[in-house]
């Protein structure tokens, strides 16, 4: 277990931390059963359950930030709620109830309130949603029993510069996902499949890769682990594609572009229009928004470059989401919810 006393809230990086308390609940005879609040950190399952053998697996991600006024607010939770049971759908597991997602998403949080970063450290408490299938399987077919489980640890910026820029690249010999595939659901197996690129990318120096349409491999989907979005004139382009995860930060992201006058459209962007862009960012809730400083394309050989420093755009859509999110800002949408962990 860590000792939150000792934590350097404004060192974390993005990376597992043991919390006190996880929890956990299982789909069997066609009910979920009772929430299991415990400390183990590991599940013991059957070596022939569906995740292990065919990749039955989904999860969310979502951020708890402790605002300035000492509150504690959850981002827009009911979207991976709404989320995770569609990622469910598409890889024929049961589906999440809402309500049962949003109440152990709060018990998470509660459970380890001496984990929630503090108002300006530039962290925040991460949640891990996942659903897995537990039934024994040696045929390919959908497991009856699942477990959602959720667990949590306090984290810094994914990309871990955080506003300062990343390179990342286009390698078109890589696809994440099929054009009618598992793209737009957060399942593992996308992750695994978007490995290979991932470490090419970073041994070449890039932060990620930007992946492309897998059909014609010419428009832009978006990054490993993000969405991608640039600025073209006063408009915020972003990719439109049915083998990328709808991102909530990206959607969250486009209503602020529009209250600040920009145009938003959301189309196929051909990797060549990238040169007329001035910016270029990933977004996500582990990415926040990481501003792009240059796009290699290899097949091509040629570099796109949008300059070393966060853009206006991306600087002032970066401090609108987390005015809101950490309430410095008016939630004018009702996006965050108060967590009561005091
Ligand atoms: N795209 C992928 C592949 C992701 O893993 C994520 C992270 O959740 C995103 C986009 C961003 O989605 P969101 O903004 O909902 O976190
Ligand atoms: C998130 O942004 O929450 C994600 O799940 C991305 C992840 C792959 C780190």
């Amino acid at each position: 277990m860590s000792n939150a006393e000792n934590i350097d809230w404004g060192s974390l990086t993005f990376a597992y931390m043991k919390t006190d308390y996880n929890v956990r609940c299982t789909f069997k005879d066609g009910k979920w059963g009772e929430i299991e609040v415990t400390q183990d950190d590991h599940i013991n399952i059957h070596m022939a359950a569906t995740c292990i053998q065919y990749g039955q697996e989904a999860f969310e991600g979502q951020k708890a930030y402790r605002g300035r006024d000492g509150k504690v607010r959850l981002f827009r939770i009911r979207e991976n709620a709404r989320r995770i049971a569609n990622s469910a759908r598409g890889i024929m597991m049961e589906p999440i109830p809402e309500d049962l997602f949003v109440k152990m998403a709060h018990m998470v949080i509660k459970l380890n309130k001496r984990f929630i970063p503090p108002y300006g450290s530039g962290a925040a408490f991460y949640l891990r949603p996942y659903e897995i299938g537990i039934t024994p399987r040696v045929g390919v077919n959908p497991a009856d029993e699942y477990t959602f489980g959720i667990f949590g640890m306090p984290v810094g910026p994914y990309f871990k510069r955080g506003l300062e820029t990343c390179k990342v690249a286009i390698y078109r010999e890589y696809d994440r996902a099929a054009a009618q595939g598992t793209g737009c659901w957060k399942v593992g197996g996308n992750y695994a499949a978007g490995m290979r690129a991932t470490h090419r990318a970073k041994s070449n120096g890039y932060a990620a890769a930007l992946f492309v349409d897998p059909t014609e491999h010419k428009y832009l989907d978006e990054c490993g682990p993000a969405n991608f979005y640039a600025v073209k004139g006063d408009i915020y382009i972003t990719p439109k594609s049915s083998s990328i995860l709808p991102s909530i930060t990206n959607m969250s992201l486009q209503q602020l572009a529009r209250d600040m006058g920009y145009k938003v459209e959301c189309r196929p962007i051909a990797v060549e229009e990238l040169a007329e862009c001035t910016e270029a960012a990933e977004c996500g809730t582990a990415a926040v928004t990481a501003p792009i400083e240059e796009i290699y394309d290899h097949a091509n050989d040629k570099t796109y470059r949008f300059g070393n420093k966060v853009g206006p755009v991306t600087l002032a859509l970066y401090n609108r989401l987390r005015g809101i999110q950490c309430g410095d800002l008016p939630d004018d949408y009702g996006w965050t919810e108060f967590i009561d962990v005091d």
